[in-house]
């Protein structure tokens, strides 16, 4: 029986409890009556104006337009894109709240994707540290930073699960796992917003490319995407999901189309899953002319058409063409879109911009000036990078490097200032980037530094005496090679991911020294190194590293850090081996190292069926170069002691995982502990495996942890073929271990 204390402090919750959600209530209620009063004052021209996001070059010189401020001053934009001029947005925002005919302020946006000035790694790499603070403190920063110019609206995060390296904008994902790419979500989305939308320094987020882009076929961008509808759940909506639950205000639709249906004009997407099933409340925006791509899709006869499905589908505002702003008021006009319909869309993205506070807060406060580069920004950075970064061989353990011995310093990437900020980093300063030879300068380390080839794609051998003479007189070769940016991110996908121009000749003529080489790759995506791997003792993937890479990178390769970072997507031995990825299904007849006979020892007048008939390609075999969640650090971990609290989990029930992990190096390290687990069998059929679970741990040498998973029948979910949301009693697998190749195994049966 409770005692009376207890009772009363009981009571005093509960209606504490209760004011705060009639509060709450209230609040939201505020809004929704702000949005409809401000709604009856609007002219259907002032409405149709919300929906359009005007694109301007940032690079306008001289005064604005007259037109585009007489534009602003009637009321016919909503936001803008890439204004990047401070008093240019002060100057329209100061028509649209003082002059135009209801003051509605205006969103002004920009792709603001890993970074603003402090330039952290591209995406992937982010991705690649597999941590929810870096992610999420890299958008604090670059909203901190992006505000100050105005910018209150970001194109990211970018949320395309990515299965294909040919794929120009691998560079900008979160790779090729929906758990990984989900926790990420949630960190960018609360980077971004921050605490408070109303904050000057918020951004409001957007996820995108809603959805399947990076299904695109070939790994050739815009490219058609055939996804059944159980895919689309298990794998591409995940991340999606996540960003909404942490309240992402926007949502971007993508340029593909999804089974014969481009995203921006597939109602079943953006009206049935985004708001339906997801509960999504903010607005939806266009890509780039994506409705009007949907007359080139074959999926709209004109421009009025394409408005008309683009309404009719849900999508509230239009990027740069202008559809909506020229066949709205005809279409309502003429029955074909009501004005309830044209209201649900004006309502969203009002109701945004009175979340944002913009109409109390429409400017830039005058002391927001935004820290660019501040210390604490670019030692963020360069943690990032080092996170990040994936060490992918270590012969020999010869790095970290003896400080004592001389290092030639070869490569296309190791001083370029502008490449290493990788894609969609447009208003980073290349002038702020600490490149590889800076850092070695900075630091006095004594090198030798030739590039060898001017930039990556180089293909002449002109220099190649100069970096051969370079090797010779050191103990060490560092080559930095990989991609320039211009090489990944949109419509920049390769068929041939290997070292562009003339690196790996290079490399070769450089390892005919018989000097050590550590080839230190900046790309935007997995490169093929199958020609040269063997001719290299050591790799490292930077990714793109952003502002502080060349200072990481030095921290790194003298030990005073170590390299974090784990792969977030699988690493394919050859292109022609993708899509590839973790998380396959097993197939009928999967492939066995029994089952498989290499090409080149295949007998001459082999039988037809004397081979292994399994699911493989006789030269590149069945694995990757490197396994998703793979990458080295400086010491070795050993696994042991797997134990589980039981062998039956119900839904009631979740179960505990325990393994024990121990530091077998002689240096302190770290390693990312993971967790898959396979569903047997299912009503559809289930991947081979599934990671659920990552913690990192750090020990001394000779230290060892033990590290506890949670099971909950919430972690076995998934959607079958009639999009029921459960789970099939049945036996599963689980794997504990540093990466989804390897771990060891344990069992349990669902109920
Ligand atoms: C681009 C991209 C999209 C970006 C938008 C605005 O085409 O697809 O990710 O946010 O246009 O720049």
């Amino acid at each position: 029986m409770m005692n009376k204390s207890k009772l009363t402090a009981m009571s005093l919750v509960i209606a504490l409890f209760l004011v705060s959600c009639a509060k709450n209530k209230v609040s939201i209620d505020k809004t929704t009556q702000k949005v409809s009063q401000l709604m009856a004052k609007m002219t259907l021209e002032e409405k149709i104006g919300q929906l359009n996001l005007r694109g301007t070059s940032s690079r306008v010189k001289g005064a604005l337009p007259e037109a585009l401020k007489q534009a602003v001053r009637d009321g016919k934009i909503g936001a803008f894109l890439n204004v990047m001029n401070k008093s240019f947005v002060a100057e329209l925002q100061k028509i649209a709240v003082e002059e135009s005919p209801n003051g509605i302020p205006l969103l002004f946006s920009r792709d603001v994707i890993h970074g603003f000035k402090t330039i952290f790694p591209i995406p992937l790499g982010l991705a690649a540290s597999w941590d929810v603070e870096v992610a999420e403190s890299s958008s604090r920063v670059a909203a901190i930073e992006a505000s100050s110019y105005g910018v209150r609206w970001t194109f990211a995060p970018m949320l395309d699960i990515a299965r294909d390296s040919r794929w120009g904008r691998i560079a900008e994902s979160p790779g090729e796992d929906p758990f990984l790419a989900a926790q990420l979500a949630k960190a960018y989305v609360n980077g971004f917003q921050g605490d408070r939308l109303s904050d000057p320094t918020s951004l409001i987020a957007c996820a995108k490319h809603f959805i399947g882009y990076g299904a695109a076929i070939g790994g050739r961008d815009y490219n058609t995407a055939t996804i059944n509808k159980e895919l689309l759940q298990n794998i591409y909506m995940p991340p999606f999901k996540a960003a909404i639950d942490a309240g992402a205000q926007t949502v971007m639709t993508a340029f593909n189309e999804i089974n014969g249906i481009p995203a921006s004009g597939d109602k079943k997407l953006l009206t049935g899953i985004l708001r339906k099933q997801l509960g999504f409340d903010g607005f939806v925006v266009s890509d780039w002319n994506s409705i009007t791509e949907m007359i080139p899709h074959g999926f709209a006869a004109n421009e009025k058409h394409a408005a008309e499905i683009a309404i009719n589908a849900g999508l509230d505002m239009e990027m740069t063409s202008a559809s909506y702003e020229k066949h709205l008021k005809e279409l309502i006009n003429e029955g074909k879109i009501t004005i309830k319909q044209l209201d649900f869309l004006v309502a969203n993205i009002l109701r945004v911009k009175f979340r944002m506070n913009l109409f109390e807060n429409p400017f830039v406060p005058e002391e927001h000036t935004g820290n660019l580069y501040a210390p604490k920004h670019l030692e963020l950075a360069k943690k990032a990078a080092i996170k990040s970064t994936v060490l992918l061989k270590n012969n020999n353990n010869m790095l970290p490097l003896n400080k004592t011995r001389t290092v030639a310093i070869i490569g296309p990437l190791a001083n370029k200032p502008r490449e290493q900020l990788g894609t969609w980093s447009f208003d980073g300063d290349k002038n702020h980037t600490v490149t590889p030879v800076t850092a070695f300068t900075k630091e006095n380390r004594s090198f030798h530094f030739v590039e060898g080839l001017n930039y990556s794609r180089d293909r002449s051998s002109k220099n190649f005496k100069k970096a051969i003479a370079v090797a010779e007189k050191s103990d060490v070769v560092l080559f930095f090679g990989g991609e320039e940016a211009i090489l990944s991110g949109e419509a920049h996908s390769r068929a041939d991911i290997s070292l562009p121009g003339a690196q790996e000749q290079l490399i070769k003529a450089l390892a005919k020294t018989g000097k050590p080489i550590v080839l230190i790759i900046m790309a935007g995506r997995p490169i093929s190194l199958s020609n040269i791997i063997h001719e290299v003792d050591a790799v490292i993937m930077a990714w793109h590293p952003g502002t502080m890479g060349g200072s990481a990178l030095h921290d790194i390769l003298y030990g005073d850090a170590e390299p974090g970072g784990r792969l977030p997507v699988t690493w394919v031995k050859t292109a022609g081996q993708l899509p590839l990825f973790y998380n396959h299904k097993n197939t009928g007849r999967p492939a066995k190292p029994s089952e498989f006979v290499h090409i080149d020892s295949i007998p001459i007048g082999a039988w037809q069926s004397s081979l292994g008939n399994t699911s493989h390609y006789l030269d590149a075999g069945y694995t990757p170069h490197f396994p998703f969640g793979y990458g080295l650090g400086y010491t070795k971990f050993a696994y042991s002691n797997l134990k589980m609290s039981s062998k039956k989990m119900t839904d009631k029930e979740s179960l505990t995982v325990r393994v024990t992990v121990k530091n077998t190096g002689d240096r302190t390290g770290e390693d990312l502990v993971q967790l898959y687990v396979q569903d047997l069998v299912g009503s559809i059929t289930r991947p081979v495996k599934e990671l659920k679970g990552f913690q990192r741990v750090s020990l001394e040498p000779g230290a060892q942890t033990e590290v506890e998973f949670k099971i909950s029948v919430e972690d076995l979910k998934y959607y079958n073929s009639d999009l029921t949301y459960g789970v099939e009693p049945g036996e599963f697998n689980i794997w504990v271990g540093p990466h989804s190749a390897t771990g060891l195994k344990s069992s349990f049966r669902y109920e």
